[in-house]
């Protein structure tokens, strides 16, 4: 299954992601995880993204084009992969058709602006790996501090409030064409995603069945 979560910043794309793809046993692929690593390590391509994550705005196409290229060589993307976050553009969705990369499904994760403001204020990533937690709704089990490895729990820079509402209207002006992009092909599903993290998961898995 090749598959793609479209959703809005917040919708729940990579906390869904993370368990679907052990459901499923295919990788998920995060553009903006490969970014803030890159970012994090200082490499070429992360100081190139640095301004447009911190501002909320996209990264130039031929930049993310090239790392979901690269990615998707790899050889444990032979049996499937969940893109989490790309494509965000209909150039981007238009690229990975010149790839010859066939797409089974895409998930619409459908969540209402409000909800997605509340979810971020709450949202907090660990500083190390990465790993994403909500002070409410995904609470570590010892406050600050990442399960999985031990990291300090942050807010992310593009999690500041005002920063969250440019990138609603990016996703809302640039991102949001692609559901079109994508029915017109036949295989844009939709699922509720503002149902609890659990039963958010269920629709998600229930939309791919359709
Ligand atoms: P990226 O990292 O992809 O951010 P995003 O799409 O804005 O998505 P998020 O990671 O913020 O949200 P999510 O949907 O994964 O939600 P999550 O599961 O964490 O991109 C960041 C930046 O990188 C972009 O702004 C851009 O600059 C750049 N970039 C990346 N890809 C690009 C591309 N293709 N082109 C150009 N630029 C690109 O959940 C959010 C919170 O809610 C968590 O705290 C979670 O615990 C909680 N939660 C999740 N689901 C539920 C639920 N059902 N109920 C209650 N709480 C929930």
């Amino acid at each position: 299954m090749n598959l793609i979560f479209l959703g809005a910043p917040g919708a729940g794309k990579g906390t869904q992601a993370e368990v679907i793809s052990q459901k499923l046993s295919i990788p998920t692929i995060s553009t903006g995880n490969i970014i803030r690593e890159a970012l994090k390590n200082g490499t070429e391509m992360g100081l190139k993204a640095k301004s447009y994550i911190e501002a909320g705005k996209l990264v130039p196409d031929s930049v993310v084009i090239g790392i979901i290229q690269e990615r998707l060589a790899k050889d444990d993307c032979a049996n499937g992969f969940i893109l989490d976050g790309f494509p965000r553009t209909i150039p981007q969705a238009e690229a990975l058709d010149e790839m010859g990369v066939k797409i089974d499904k895409v998930v619409e994760i459908q969540v209402d602006d409000e909800t997605i403001i509340g979810r971020m204020s709450g949202r907090r990533v660990c500083s190390k790996c990465g790993a994403s937690y909500h002070i409410v709704n995904k609470p570590p089990k010892a406050e600050g501090i990442c399960d999985s490895c031990g990291g300090e729990l942050v807010q992310r820079k593009d999690d500041a409030p005002e920063t969250v509402l440019d990138r609603l209207e990016v996703y809302h002006t640039q991102t949001e064409p692609l559901k079109d992009f994508y029915a017109a092909k036949g295989i844009l599903r939709t699922a509720d995603g503002t149902l609890g993290i659990e039963k958010s998961i269920e629709a998600t898995m229930k939309a791919l069945e359709d």
